[in-house]
């Protein structure tokens, strides 16, 4: 369920008319629905709250670290999820507790562990053995103890896309249990580090319960070893991964992943961590562009937008499929945006691509749509997860607008970036051999 609604044929975020957000903000504009959002997180937190279980969501800020939204996370009593020091400022200065603060990724640097500690946040998210080693080292300088979670990777299969699959024993992620065995037996000589908690994160857009129950099956068969080995495990940190509607196989909802988790959860009285990302925000934004031209050649048609892959790379990297719609189209048209399976009016199959030099740049491809026409204005929609964040400046594009609309009100929370943006920081320096 998301905000974003056709009245008599015109889209509206709430109770606002996108084409007065466009008309305001200009295009390409990322518009966010803060009622999505909090919905959204409210279901994931309430689903696994039930029955008593201690759950902390630490909202993955790498799928839309947008100061506001993260805002709007924080006042609802969110933790943070976070991957660089970048993105541990990002949390902070949205007013986020560091004691809700979880930090995964691979390639931690040292500085970036440095400042994490200084913030004293919740937990590292531990990769490998050599990272364990660098915490133990700069904690001990530093006269603080690290509280780590290891991440195990549980070599099942989430049934993804590949790119997006990240707890298979091929992945990077994560350590094999042998590995991490080893390590919780060693974890004495490692007085810099405390071990608080078991993290596994298996993959993106996962729509069954099935690879948790495998995954958190393993995990839970794990931790009678940590035990074993005089360590107290506090927290485990199931990762994200929810999957929400794009088009393919629905998602389960929040309560299914849940239920089929509980009986094993039942079992611990460890708290749970969520990081999720896509499932609070990706139905929560949409991106809306406009039609500059209309080309046809031969059997095919191009509709040609102001934004790129620049903008939103998702189709071109993942082959990802997003809905798109006129923003005003038939009068007839009501609530949800129709697409091409339900739309019974005239429609045709086109290209809709942006202005980037490469073929690559498209958001669909014979897509089944109504005709447009130029200076037209499309809504691209479950654009609110790996949007923004992925964008780039290639082309010396400037990045888009953001906008959050809640109730009638709304605003451009980011503004446009501009070309003296782009250029600012560079030098003019005739290097001449
Ligand atoms: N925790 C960890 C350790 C992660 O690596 C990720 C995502 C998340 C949580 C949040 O996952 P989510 O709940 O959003 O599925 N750019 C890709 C998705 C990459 C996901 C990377 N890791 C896309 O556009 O589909």
């Amino acid at each position: 369920m998301d905000y974003f609604r056709y009245r008599r044929g015109i889209l509206y975020c709430e109770n606002v008319p996108v084409p007065e957000i466009a008309s305001r903000a200009g295009t390409p504009t990322y518009i966010y629905s803060a009622r999505t959002v909090v919905e959204h997180y409210r279901k994931l937190r309430d689903a696994f709250a039930r029955n008593g279980l201690d759950v902390l969501v630490c909202y993955s800020v790498k799928a839309n670290g947008n100061l506001s939204l993260l805002k709007l996370m924080q006042h609802e009593g969110a933790g943070f999820d976070v991957v660089s020091g970048g993105e541990i400022h990002r949390a902070l200065r949205a007013g986020a507790d560091p004691r809700t603060i979880v930090f995964a990724g691979v390639g931690k640097t040292k500085a970036e562990i440095r400042f994490a500690l200084s913030q004293d946040i919740l937990q590292f998210n531990v990769e490998s053995e050599d990272e364990l080693e660098t915490i133990d080292g700069i904690a001990r300088e530093m006269g603080r103890v690290a509280r780590i979670a290891i991440r195990v990777n549980p070599d099942v299969d989430p049934r993804t896309h590949t790119y997006i699959t990240t707890g298979k024993k091929e992945n990077k992620f994560g350590l094999d249990f042998d590995r991490t065995r080893a390590l919780v037996e060693r974890l004495g000589r490692h007085p810099g580090v405390r071990l608080h908690g078991l993290h596994m994160h298996i993959g993106s857009q996962i729509v069954e319960v099935e690879p948790y129950v495998d995954a958190l099956h393993r995990l839970m068969e794990f931790l009678p070893a940590c035990t074993k080995a005089g360590h107290a495990v506090e927290t485990l940190d199931l990762g994200g991964g929810f999957g929400i509607f794009y088009r393919e196989k629905a998602a389960r909802p929040p309560e299914a992943f849940a239920e089929a988790l509980r009986p094993l959860l039942a079992r611990t009285k460890c708290r749970l961590i969520l990081e999720p990302g896509r499932f609070i925000v990706g139905n929560a934004g949409i991106l809306v562009a406009r039609v500059l031209y209309v080309k046809r050649s031969g059997e095919k048609t191009f509709y040609i937008c102001d934004a790129g892959m620049t903008d939103l790379i998702r189709p071109s990297l993942y082959g990802a499929y997003h809905r798109i719609w006129p923003v005003e189209t038939d009068p007839s048209v009501e609530g949800e945006a129709p697409d091409e399976e339900t739309w019974k009016g005239p429609a045709g199959p086109a290209d809709v691509v942006g202005p980037i030099c490469e073929s690559g740049d498209f958001f669909a491809k014979d897509r089944r749509l109504p005709a447009l026409h130029r200076d037209q204005l499309v809504a691209i929609f479950s654009a609110g997860a790996y949007g923004y964040v992925m964008s780039s400046n290639y082309n010396t594009r400037p990045r888009p607008a953001e906008v959050i609309a809640a109730d009638a009100r709304f605003e451009v929370v980011t503004p446009r970036e501009t070309v003296d943006d782009l250029l600012g920081r560079e030098r003019v320096i005739l290097m001449a051999p």
